[in-house]
């Protein structure tokens, strides 16, 4: 018999995440607290810029139920909660979507004692699981291993192309409270996943891999701008055959190591910061590393600032367009975006600017607030722009001056 399994939380990651464990043959039961999310799923319709989704949805319907109702989930066997952490004020994670969730589930005591697993997949700091374990264990008369599992799960997937990386992964990471819950979570992965990219290991051990990686990812995009701020101090300096040069080499890789855009986007730079926050919790002293990450990354925004602003004033551009809101290309997410960081500076000062972004989701405030700079394609040409801004070297063939933010050459 399949297993039945509960995705909580069918936001970006959670739909994702629920319809390829559909497609590899596992009984999913979605379920999300937002009633705009259910019924767009019923109309077929999904906020966010990414392929497959709706061709998933009606492929493996047969395979996934998703429904508003708590109730709908009570048949499940393994509960993996894809719900949201937003950074706090001192950028560790907050756990409280996770906890309300519990709770509710803690309410079933009888249900829970037929034995179910409980799979984080939410980012979570360091710690958070063995404290889900004691808060469970501390509400319920239930006993870990006994009672429940507990496992942490996250994907590193990207966004826009979530469902290629979920069925692809380099890695999987699996934290577990005992080896019964991590062969439980490595039979679903051993579908469509080689046994060596497979990495079992503790929970805590997880916890802090999960963050490590995005940070490590960070700090290498950081050095890749540091070397282009260092090579324009020099007049023959080309900071594109530095790192290419480099990326040959495999202790470096290529992957990642261009100069361009500060990282952005809602989960580079938080994990960065929540590990940042978590070595000075724990008093260790490499904390200087995640930190120069975070100072470098400041930098280059204002590297990019001032080398726009500059060329803007030299050359007299009057209107400009910006070409790409969002934080990366083939997403319509503009958190953080050094596009949005563009749009306050224009706005500061007094800069005339439009904004072209082919992947608009007005159910997203920013794009709302934006409204009156954004236009259509149809209005770009030479008459309305005389610099375009092509954040994310996209190189659309307009006959404007543009600069290329991936190529520097002004
Ligand atoms: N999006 C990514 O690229 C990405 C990548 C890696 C990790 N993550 C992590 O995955 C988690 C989820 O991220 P996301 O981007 O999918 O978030 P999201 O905000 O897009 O989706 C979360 C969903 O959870 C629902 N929800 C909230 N409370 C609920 C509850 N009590 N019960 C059921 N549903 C509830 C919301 O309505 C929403 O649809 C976060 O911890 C994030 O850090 C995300």
């Amino acid at each position: 018999m399949s297993k039945k399994i509960a995705v909580i939380g069918l936001g970006k990651l959670g739909l994702c995440t629920a319809l390829c464990l559909a497609k590899k043959g596992n009984y999913v039961l979605g379920y999300d607290t937002s009633k705009h999310v259910i019924e767009s799923i019923k109309k077929r319709k999904f906020d966010n810029y990414e392929p497959d989704v709706i061709n998933y949805l009606n492929k493996y319907k047969k395979k996934f139920e998703y429904s508003n109702s708590f109730n709908s989930i009570l048949k499940a066997d393994m509960f993996m909660l894809v719900l949201p952490t937003p950074s706090q004020k001192n950028k560790a994670f907050t756990n409280k979507y996770i906890y309300s969730f519990l709770n509710q589930l803690i309410k079933y005591r009888e249900f829970l004692n037929k034995k179910i697993h409980i799979v984080i997949t939410s980012t979570v700091m360091p710690g958070s699981c063995n404290e889900f374990i004691n808060y469970i264990e501390k509400k319920t008369n239930l006993k870990i291993n006994q009672n429940f599992y507990l496992s942490y799960n996250p994907e590193f997937i990207a966004l826009g192309s979530v469902i290629k990386d979920f069925l692809n992964p380099d890695m999987v990471l699996i934290g577990s409270s005992s080896k019964d819950a991590e062969k439980d979570l490595i039979k679903i992965y051993k579908k469509f996943v080689i046994n060596k990219k497979i990495s079992p290991m503790s929970l805590i051990s997880a916890e802090i891999t999960k963050i490590s990686l995005n940070s490590f990812v960070t700090l290498k995009i950081s050095f890749a701008n540091t070397l282009q701020r260092l090579c324009e101090k020099f007049k023959y300096a080309n900071p594109y055959d530095v790192t290419n040069a480099l990326g040959k080499d495999k202790r470096i890789s290529k992957y990642y190591f261009r100069p361009g855009l500060p990282f952005a986007g809602p989960c580079f730079p938080r994990d960065n910061e929540a590990l940042n926050y978590f070595q000075d919790l724990i008093g260790k002293k490499n904390k200087f590393i995640t930190d120069a990450t975070i100072q470098s990354n400041k930098e280059h925004v204002n590297f990019l600032n001032k080398k726009i602003m500059n060329y803007i004033k030299k050359n007299k551009f009057k209107k400009i367009l910006i070409y790409g809101l969002s934080f990366k290309p083939n997403t319509s997410l503009p958190e953080r975006s050094y596009s949005l960081n563009l749009v306050n500076l224009f706005l500061k000062k007094k800069v005339n600017f439009k904004i072209f972004e082919k992947n608009i989701n007005y159910n997203n405030g920013i794009y709302k607030k934006l409204k009156k700079f954004l236009i259509t394609k149809k209005k770009i040409n030479s008459k309305n722009f005389d610099l375009l801004i092509d954040v994310h070297s996209l190189k659309p063939k307009y006959k404007i001056s543009k600069i290329d933010l991936w190529n520097l050459n002004f």
